[in-house]
């Protein structure tokens, strides 16, 4: 399948090689497209990866993900092109947050009575967005097995088909344990629960813990 990755940072980079490990094609897109570490990434990746720019890279995709700084997401967005990202699946990583001082506080624009996951549905009404793994660190998102202990890969979105896609494709990534939270408002808890990295990394030193969550069947 063709993909294409909105953003050139960690994560792009993380989810571009494990779908391109998968065997899929993969267009990288930035605000430009000479953009210096989506060309280095692109090659690093081999033959079935491309890059260009955000628009090239949603218009690309059958399957887009969104992977940029969180309070420059929507106009990342837009700048991709609603025509190119209708009837699509986006996979939304992002989160709204400001690091100010060692401590992360959501943007005020993208949290509250609303989430970044919410709004990016409300930008593209005609595409089916799915919030997933913007909690833990991106070498995670596509290794969660290197983990002693099988984490939750938690999701949310307004469609069920789109939502039941990419629980598969978690499940490709090696996610034993994934959960439906239910609608894209639940972004608010996922986008939440993705501003915990600093305390825990000040706890343990390092990025290589997940969460599970413990429930009955
Ligand atoms: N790093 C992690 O492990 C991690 C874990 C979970 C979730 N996340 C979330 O995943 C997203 C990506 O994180 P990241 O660390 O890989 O990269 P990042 O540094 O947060 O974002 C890089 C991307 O943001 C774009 N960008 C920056 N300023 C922009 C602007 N003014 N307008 C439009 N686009 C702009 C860049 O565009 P160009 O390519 O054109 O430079 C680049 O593609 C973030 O929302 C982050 O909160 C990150």
């Amino acid at each position: 399948m063709k993909y294409g990755i909105i953003g050139t940072g960690g994560v792009a980079h993380a989810i571009a090689t494990k779908l391109i490990e998968l065997g899929h094609e993969v267009m990288m897109g930035a605000r430009s497209a000479t953009n210096e570490k989506a060309v280095s990434r692109t090659k690093s990746n081999g033959e079935r990866a491309f890059n260009g720019t955000f628009a090239d890279a949603a218009r690309f995709g059958e399957r887009v993900f969104n992977c940029v700084q969180g309070i420059h997401s929507l106009e990342a967005l837009h700048a991709a092109g609603k025509e190119n990202l209708n009837g699509k699946l986006l996979i939304d990583l992002a989160n709204p947050y400001i690091y100010k001082d060692g401590h992360i506080a959501l943007d005020s624009r993208w949290s509250g009575t609303t989430s970044l996951g919410e709004e990016t549905q409300n930008l593209l009404p005609d595409t089916k967005v799915v919030k997933t793994l913007n909690y833990l660190c991106n070498h995670l998102m596509v290794h969660p097995g290197q983990l002693p202990d099988a984490i939750t890969g938690f999701y949310c979105g307004n469609d069920a088909d789109a939502k039941a896609e990419a629980a598969a494709l978690l499940k490709d990534f090696g996610w034993e344990d994934t959960l439906d939270l239910g609608d894209i408002s639940m972004s608010r808890y996922t986008e939440m629960l993705g501003a915990f990295w600093p305390a825990a990394l000040n706890a343990t030193g390092n990025m290589e813990w997940g969460f599970r969550l413990v429930r009955k069947q």
